[in-house]
């Protein structure tokens, strides 16, 4: 049987995890986060492709790829959350369940994150769990799915 495919996007400076802010993200590395995800995904029997770019035009292109050839899209937009119209519009063509996920609660943080362009075309949000998140994320998204 084939598995469902499930693309887990990862925005700007999220490759800096483990080194940046610890105080606000935590010590995980984006790689301990994706090997943890992948076992998660073994237990579900979900293909993942995690994957991170620092790039708005790229973070497009993935998501239009996923619309095409993937069940569901998990996204840490990061600061993109609260700028990106194109990120926004590209989220709203696929056809896909897509969780939006963040590691802090941007609602108990700076005014500014408090606003998510993202939100309103998610299927849902989780944030404040850390890492964790992820998980959860995956988890959702395999009941999500297979309904
Ligand atoms: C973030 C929250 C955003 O406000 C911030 O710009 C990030 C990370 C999070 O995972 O908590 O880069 O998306």
């Amino acid at each position: 049987m084939n598995k469902f495919k499930i693309m887990v996007v990862n925005g700007p400076n999220m490759n800096l995890l483990g080194t940046r802010e610890p105080e606000i993200y935590g010590s995980d590395t984006l790689a301990s986060i994706e090997k943890r995800l992948s076992q998660c995904a073994q237990d579900h029997a979900l293909d993942i492709d995690f994957r991170q770019s620092n790039h708005e035009g790229e973070l497009v292109t993935w998501i239009q790829e996923a619309g095409q050839s993937f069940s569901g899209i998990i996204i840490n937009p990061a600061a993109y959350t609260h700028t990106s119209v194109a990120i926004l519009d590209a989220l709203k063509a696929c056809q896909i369940p897509v969780i939006e996920l963040h590691l802090s609660n941007p609602y108990a943080r700076e005014r500014f994150r408090r606003r998510s362009l993202i939100s309103p075309v998610a299927t849902g949000v989780i944030c404040g769990f850390g890492a964790y998140g992820y998980e959860l994320a995956l988890t959702t998204m395999a009941n999500l799915v297979k309904d």
